[in-house]
């Protein structure tokens, strides 16, 4: 564990300036400094960092915090991953508190483990490329699937002899010992290699170090399968880790996208293509960690599976898991008795981009559409169709995104969508009990029951279909902001950039203060900045006690409005559970917030337009020309903010 003191010491000589500057090419405006923001598309800078309050914030996709944050953001690392990252960046040296004497040893093994993976990385790639052997036999194979060199040198391809022990003896000689050689899954029963004779995909983790290897034989025999997998180490976890997810992770974040294919043949030829955002869940069913390895760069997936059966459940089997960890899913089938690999090799970057722009489908509407197709001409699978999407709709955390899917596969199904709204409210309460039962007293699962909770806590959310989206030209949106400032602006918040819920809001509102339209939510939220910017305590109090009556008024009403329900129950009209707002007030705020601005950049826009045509109408070309091109960078903030509704068309 690195010392209390040691991260106080790094907090302090982290200057966000140059540990962005590091990533981003910044320039001055002001006091604070703006660029492109790295975490999403943009061709106007929207990315803005301030030195003085020493944090970064995107007013495009909302992403913002301190120094640490940012590292973890932008490299994908876990909190002392970043830590570590900006210590060595100011040569601050950690200090370790006292490990006893057994972990210590641990560790010293854990390393030597890594280093013999080290070791047999090297030895294979040399393999290949520098004897006789591995040249006529591995790589002739490889070049002839079509693999370039630059690829087999990315991918860190490999060969091992067709020999008992070569990889063993060498090992041996550079000072490596059985007991470590067998852990790292080098050795077999018997004291030889464990690979022999194949070609090497080695594994890698998210920061490039190996953890395992793959070896596929060369020609199909009977002895032993295609490929041979390394088993699982100490290091090598196989629910945790995605085949190429090294090489892919910057092509995913800007992409932000991440395609899923199967085969490690699949990732190579893909990338050697152009297409690099791509992993492999190599043969396993997808696990909830390696959902959550991508969605450390980006929320969306496109599955990319074979159209045989088999395919098709795989991919379906990886549905609903990643619609709990909320995130976007397409899915496209290749052609019958193509695998991604054939496709791009035949059809080329070009034809497979437009095969993906019109075949990738949207993962749910895609099932609802093949249910319809096994249940053509047979009403009686009909009902038993409707439980099965409903399950799936279930899933989904996030409760415009499942209205905007209930009302899109009501219309495909051609029903009710009341009856699918109150059959999926079902599905929810009847999940979260499963949950609840299923949970093992375990504390190994209690990662898993934060999870739950956290879903648990996003489905009792499960507000409105229709109802989210109307909401959108009244001034809901600001009175929404001003309830959970006054109700928990003072709560801390998980997030290190701010010290309250309050800043955090402060921080994401700063541009659209002025931008309120009620007045009297206006001097609300006015004064309570006025307030902490001077940092006097705030307390509803304040405000339940204002002169002012109608302030007064409004904070006893926000204050005592009848947010929650007491429990799960079936309700006659459908989708009224509405979550307890004591334990959800960060994702509450967020979408509050996102809200408004949604909002305050819809009316720019009308605005915008009205102007446009003004211009175009008295023939001033040069004003209009400048209108238009706002209008196009107004439209591209409105794709990014909606895009974080996740597909809710909005119909304005
Ligand atoms: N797989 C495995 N063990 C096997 C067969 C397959 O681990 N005996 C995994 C591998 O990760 C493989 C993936 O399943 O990449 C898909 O298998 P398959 O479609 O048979 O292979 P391809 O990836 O197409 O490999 P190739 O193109 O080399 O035949
Ligand atoms: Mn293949």
């Amino acid at each position: 564990m690195i010392a209390r003191k040691s991260i106080d010491e790094v907090m302090e000589n982290a200057r966000i300036d140059e540990v962005v500057a590091d990533f981003v090419n910044l320039k001055r405006r002001g006091s604070n400094m703006i660029g492109l923001c790295p975490f999403h598309n943009e061709k106007t800078p929207s990315f803005s960092v301030s030195p003085s309050k020493n944090i970064f914030k995107c007013f495009g996709c909302g992403r913002g915090g301190d120094s640490v944050r940012f590292v973890m953001e932008h490299e994908g690392y876990e909190y002392v991953e970043a830590i570590r990252y900006l210590a060595e960046k100011y040569g601050i040296k950690l200090e370790e508190t006292k490990a006893d004497a057994e972990t210590l040893q641990a560790e010293r093994e854990r390393e030597t483990i890594y280093k013999v993976l080290d070791f047999a990385l090297a030895f294979f790639k040399k393999q290949l490329t520098e004897t006789e052997e591995g040249q006529l036999a591995g790589l002739n194979y490889l070049k002839e699937r079509g693999f370039r060199t630059k690829t087999i040198e990315s991918f860190g391809l490999g060969y091992a002899p067709d020999q008992s022990n070569t990889l063993i003896k060498e090992a041996k000689k550079a000072g490596f010992t059985d007991e470590i050689l067998k852990r790292a899954a080098l050795m077999n029963q018997h004291g030889g290699d464990f690979f022999r004779n194949r070609v090497i995909f080695p594994i890698f983790n998210i920061s490039g170090k190996p953890i395992a290897f793959a070896g596929r034989q060369m020609v199909s025999s009977d002895r032993g399968p295609k490929y041979l997998n390394s088993p699982e180490t100490e290091v090598y976890l196989k629910r945790k880790v995605l085949y190429g997810i090294y090489n892919a992770k910057k092509a995913i974040r800007q992409e932000e996208n991440c395609y899923l294919v199967e085969g490690y043949t699949d990732v190579l030829s893909l990338f050697q293509s152009g297409v690099e955002n791509v992993v492999a869940s190599s043969g396993t069913a997808l696990t909830p960690d390696q959902i959550r390895l991508i969605r450390r760069y980006t929320n969306r997936i496109t599955i990319l599976f074979d159209s045989d059966p088999a395919g098709i459940k795989a991919a379906m089997r990886g549905l609903d898991l990643i619609l709990e960890e909320n995130m976007d899913v397409r899915l496209a089938l290749l052609p019958e008795g193509d695998d991604p690999d054939s496709f791009i090799r035949r059809e080329g970057l070009a034809n497979f981009q437009q095969y993906m722009a019109e075949q990738s489908k949207d993962f749910i509407l895609f099932k609802t559409q093949l249910l319809l197709k096994e249940a053509a001409g047979d009403p009686m699978r009909k009902s038993a169709l409707v439980k099965d999407l409903v399950e799936t709709l279930a899933r989904i955390p996030e409760s415009i995104k499942r209205s905007a899917f209930i009302t899109e596969c009501a219309h495909l199904m051609k029903i009710d969508e009341h009856i699918l709204v109150r059959e999926t409210n079902k599905a929810i309460t009847e999940f979260i009990r499963q949950k609840q039962r299923g949970i093992p007293r375990d504390i190994a699962q209690s990662e898993k029951e934060t999870q739950d909770k956290i879903f648990q806590e996003e489905a009792k959310t499960a507000s409105a279909s229709v109802v989210g989206l109307s909401e959108l030209t009244d001034a809901f949106q600001e009175r929404d902001i001003i309830r959970i400032l006054l109700n928990y602006g003072h709560k801390e918040i998980p997030d290190p950039g701010f010290s309250s819920l309050a800043e955090y809001i402060f921080a994401s509102l700063d541009e659209i203060l002025d931008d309120f339209e009620h007045t009297v939510y206006k001097k609300i939220i006015l004064e309570y900045k006025t307030m902490l910017d001077e940092s006097k305590a705030i307390s509803p109090t304040h405000f339940t006690n204002h002169t002012d009556p109608e302030i007064q008024h409004l904070t006893v009403e926000l204050l005592t409005t009848p947010y929650e329900y007491a429990s799960w129950e079936e309700h006659d009209i459908p989708l009224q559970i509405q979550l307890h707002p004591d334990e959800n007030y960060k994702l509450d705020a967020h979408n509050a917030i996102l809200r408004l601005k949604l909002k305050v950049v819809m009316q720019h826009i009308a605005e915008n337009m009205n102007l446009i045509s003004k211009f175009q109408e008295e023939g001033n070309e040069e004003d209009m020309i400048i209108h238009m091109r706002m209008h196009n960078d107004l439209i591209k903030i409105r794709e990014q903010m909606t895009s974080q509704f996740k597909n809710v068309v909005l119909k304005v």
